[in-house]
């Protein structure tokens, strides 16, 4: 199995560097900065590709240092200053911040895709899965506007992908997780191990391709606003 994981420097992309893969498996790591999951000996091939996935051109350079692909995972994502706080205000949020988070979250992994589709194609079960948020799913009632906006724009990226690539049997799955708990905080009751959505996506890739797995919501059992 070959999977590519964007975002694989820490929190939620680390904890699927470290546990998705079987020995002999072969993961990809994108970031900007190295992937401490590299000095694991555990069988597991990992490759850190340096890229900032923001930009230009940089998507076809990525594909060109990958061999074989099974599974595309976009994990990386970003918010605007003050996210998820009472720092957050709409009003104070730059142009700048605004364009960086529609780069990354959304444009990002639409043009990472059109340039990994010829090896994906060659896979015997691929598959695409996007790691999206509860921010973009109905009703969320969350303030963040650009980040909101990425993450629902993402969902229609996934179902439109699905549609495109039905008659290849590529299966598209977008994942919409609440709060999730990083290294800092793994114990805290209210927010979801990463460990959760990884076996969630382990499930995802063992899946045949005679069925696809579309959206998955999953909140944190304590989030209030879903
Ligand atoms: N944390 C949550 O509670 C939560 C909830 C719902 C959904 N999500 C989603 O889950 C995903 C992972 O979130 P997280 O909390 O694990 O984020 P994180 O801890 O901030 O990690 C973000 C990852 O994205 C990479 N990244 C950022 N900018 C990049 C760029 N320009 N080019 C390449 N890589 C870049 C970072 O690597 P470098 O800095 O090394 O490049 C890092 O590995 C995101 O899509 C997020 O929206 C998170």
């Amino acid at each position: 199995m070959n999977i590519l994981i964007t975002g694989a420097s820490r929190g939620l992309g680390d904890a699927f560097a470290r546990e998705l893969g079987k020995p002999n498996d072969t993961l990809w790591l994108v970031s900007r900065n190295s992937p401490p999951s590299l000095s694991l000996e555990d069988g597991v091939k990992r490759h850190w590709i340096k890229a900032d996935l923001s930009s230009a051109g940089i998507h076809a350079k990525i594909a060109e240092g990958v061999s074989d692909l099974d599974v595309l995972i976009h994990n990386a994502g970003i918010w605007e200053g003050g996210a998820f706080s009472s720092g957050y205000h709409f009003e104070k949020v730059t142009e700048a911040e605004t364009r960086a988070v529609l780069e990354l979250n959304l444009i990002a992994p639409i043009l990472l895709t059109q340039a990994l589709l010829p090896k994906l194609k060659t896979s015997s079960n691929p598959k695409i899965i996007l790691i999206g948020s509860i921010n973009g799913v109905e009703n969320a009632a969350m303030p963040e506007v650009a980040y909101s906006a990425s993450k629902f724009g993402l969902r229609g990226v996934a179902h439109a992908l699905r549609e495109h690539l039905r008659d290849q049997k590529i299966g598209v799955t977008i994942i919409n997780p609440g709060s999730i708990a990083w290294s800092g905080n793994l114990e805290r009751e209210d927010l979801i191990p990463p460990n959760d959505i990884v076996r969630l996506t382990r499930s995802v890739i063992e899946t045949s391709r005679r069925t696809v797995i579309k959206e998955i919501d999953l909140p944190a059992m304590f989030d209030s606003q879903v």
